[in-house]
């Protein structure tokens, strides 16, 4: 071969290597390229060996570029092969023997968790569940409840008003009013739903809570009933050793009023930190309905009496669970509502 024409020559090996690795597509092709082009008497050993014959002049060059096809031509063999034998062993497939990503779950609120469990309580007792707005008027908040404008129990809640005669319901009462407006006894609801009052956040306040109300009215409704079915909650709620106590107490709206008492759900009534070693937690007040009430209501007071009972869903939940600070239902922190 003229030597003139020697890089011509190795450049057209260079271009026939390239397009027949291109069409490679398994490792026998493969090894056929290598032996073609790389083996003992392939192109690239015939061109080294018309290398020597050629002109000095054209030689060195020649050499060089023959050189770097060699070692280019080596590495693209060798790199092809590797790529080949992956896709044949199937190392670019996803593997389906991988463990999957659990994806976060959501959970319920422990406000929502005993919230669904004091309903439950209360259906199974015989309660349908009744529901007023939130925003309410002046009068089925207060008024109708026998609280007249002026009348000191409206101190016992700090209002909060949206204008002179409109108010975030304080407590969810008014729902009785509004339930004896539209339904002839018997009556028997429980009335959940958030309530507002104007108090600065601490570990036992917040200025929105959750209460659940209950009233039952029908003919010969007695205070036994009432003791009756609170204690059927509580033990329902916390356990059947509990026991429930009634102190007497003022509310306008019930006549005569208490306060009521569950056995300390921590200490089981031995004496702790959260009962200050009474062994009783106040849970809320309750009463029989005030016949003043009724009056407002459209309900004969003579022929009906009923009960009503109030309670505090933050409060059970923190006696449930334990929980030391009312804050902590509304901060939305993930590591506290992912323990319930
Ligand atoms: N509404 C009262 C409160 O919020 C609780 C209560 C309800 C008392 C029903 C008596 C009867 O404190």
């Amino acid at each position: 071969m003229a030597s003139e024409n020697l890089t011509g020559e190795i450049r057209k090996i260079d271009e026939a290597f390239q397009s027949r690795l291109a069409e490679a597509k398994d490792a026998p092709s493969l090894e056929r390229i290598r032996t073609d082009f790389l083996g003992r008497k392939g192109h690239i050993a015939r061109l080294f060996e018309t290398l020597g014959e050629a002109d000095p002049a054209v030689r060195r060059e020649a050499g060089r570029l023959l050189n770097e096809l060699k070692n280019r031509a080596q590495s693209a063999v060798l790199g092809e092969a590797a790529r080949v034998s992956a896709k044949e062993s199937g190392e670019d497939r996803p593997d389906l023997t991988l463990p999957g990503y659990a994806p976060p779950v959501g959970r319920l609120h422990p406000l929502t968790i005993v919230m669904r469990r004091v309903k439950s309580c209360f259906q199974k007792l015989g309660f349908a569940v009744a529901q007023g707005p939130e925003v309410e008027s002046d009068y089925y908040n207060f008024e109708a409840l026998n609280i007249p404008p002026g009348h000191p129990a409206r101190d016992m809640q700090d209002t909060l008003y949206v204008s002179d005669r409109v108010v975030l319901r304080t407590h969810t009462s008014p729902v009785q009013i509004r339930v004896m407006e539209n339904q002839k006894p018997p009556v028997r609801i429980i009335a959940p739903g958030r309530v507002y009052r104007r108090d600065t956040p601490d570990a036992s306040h917040s200025p929105v809570f959750h209460q659940v109300e209950g009233l039952c009215v029908d003919e010969g409704v007695s205070f036994a009933d009432l003791k009756a079915v609170i204690l059927a909650f509580a033990r329902e709620m916390f356990g059947s050793d509990m026991t429930i106590r009634f102190r007497p107490s003022f509310f306008p709206f019930t006549e005569p009023s208490a306060e009521y008492d569950f056995t300390c759900v921590i200490c089981r009534g031995k004496g702790c930190r959260v009962c200050k070693n009474t062994g009783w937690v106040e849970i809320s007040g309750a009463g029989m309905v005030n016949p003043e009430v009724f009056r407002f209501a459209g309900i004969d007071s003579e022929r009906y009496t009923g009960y009503a009972f109030g309670m505090g869903v933050e409060r059970l939940t923190m006696l449930l669970y334990e929980v030391q600070d009312i804050r902590a239902f509304y901060e939305n922190d993930l590591r506290f509502l992912g323990q319930f």
